[in-house]
């Protein structure tokens, strides 16, 4: 049965693949990059992203001599801005040892921003190491094709280690016809995931392989949905007003530091501690402007202020909260 079960997604993969910038390549550099656009953005969405980045920086030297902010300049809107830090991290990194990207799913593993599934994917695409890359799409095949509610990380990639070990034994009917035979199991998998295998409305009748597949009955109930509680933060964003610009600011933290933005305060008395800081008396109300991040729920009353200010915000890289906010005082002055 394995090999059966091989072949159909294979074949199947074969003719549906949909034809990509990042599969027409064997530079390690590019594939990285595509991986850590997919990680956390739709394909559709991560096209432009890719575009742009690779007529920028065209190899990881080019990244490596880079700014920071001209990357997270690039990166701007794409969100997770964490994965363009890491990234030009990495470049610099394997750049100073005067190396290039390391070819095995361990080595890459222990690289700025790099999890097991990047390390897989990239180690089984550029250089077909028989390594399982596990991602979301991946869990809910699996959890399809062996009707798991709750499979733990440990089970799942246990399966996905078990299938790649299959399709790389020496008895494996399975070749395909060009490229990386474990690269091109792990993206039938995703691809399955992406286009047949949703999470909602699944299109079985159009699955290469739904006779193999415990859960096609119900396949809507596995793997069972993980709820993750989103928290509501009330925040103050100041914008600061002159006839040059805007007063812009260094971000810090996680989530969007070395990216720039307005100053911002959170919970009771952000208003007063944003005046305190500025030596102000008041500012005049704007509006709310609403903004979701994976695990928050931002909700952002906005002011303005006149200001010395000329920071140019096209000069600069942005969050899409920032750019929502400084979007609502330009519409805002329009109308007056
Ligand atoms: N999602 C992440 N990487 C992918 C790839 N290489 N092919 C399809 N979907 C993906």
């Amino acid at each position: 049965m394995p090999g059966q079960l091989h072949s159909a997604l294979l074949h199947w993969y074969q003719g549906h693949k949909r034809a990509l910038p990042w599969r027409n390549t064997s530079d390690a550099y590019r594939i990285l990059l595509s991986e850590v656009l997919l990680q956390q953005t739709r394909v559709e969405q991560a096209l432009p992203y890719y575009e742009r980045f690779v007529q920028k920086f065209p190899t990881l030297a080019a990244l490596a001599s880079a700014h920071l902010e001209e990357v997270l300049k690039a990166w701007q809107g794409c969100g997770y801005y964490a994965r363009a830090r890491n990234l030009h991290k990495l470049a610099r990194q394997v750049v100073s040892l005067g190396q290039s990207l390391p070819q095995s799913s361990a080595e890459l593993r222990a690289l700025p921003g790099i999890g097991p599934y990047t390390a897989a994917a990239v180690a089984s695409i550029a250089f077909g190491e028989p390594v399982a890359a596990v991602d979301g799409n991946v869990r809910r095949v699996l959890s399809r094709w062996f009707a798991w509610e709750n499979p733990g990380p440990k089970q799942v990639q246990q399966a996905a280690d078990t299938l790649m070990a299959e399709l790389v034994n020496p008895g494996s009917q399975a070749h395909p016809p060009d490229g990386s035979l474990p690269g091109d199991w792990n993206q039938a998998l995703m691809e399955l995931g992406a286009a047949v295998c949703t999470p909602k409305k699944p299109r079985c009748e159009a699955c290469p392989v739904a006779s193999f597949c415990r859960g096609r009955q119900h396949p809507e109930r596995y793997p069972a949905a993980r709820t993750r509680p989103q928290k509501s933060l009330e925040l103050a964003a100041l914008v600061l007003q002159g006839p040059q610009g805007y007063h812009l600011e260094l971000r810090q933290g996680p989530v969007l530091g070395g990216l720039w933005g307005v100053p911002m305060e959170e919970g009771p008395g952000a208003l007063e501690r944003l005046l305190t800081r500025f030596g102000l008396e008041k500012a005049e109300p704007v509006g709310t402007v609403r903004h979701d991040f994976t695990h928050r729920k931002l909700s952002i009353q906005v002011y303005k202020a006149p200001y010395e200010a000329k920071e140019n915000p096209r000069q600069r890289p942005l969050s899409k909260l920032d750019r929502k906010i400084l979007s609502l005082v330009e519409t805002e002055s329009l109308r007056l």
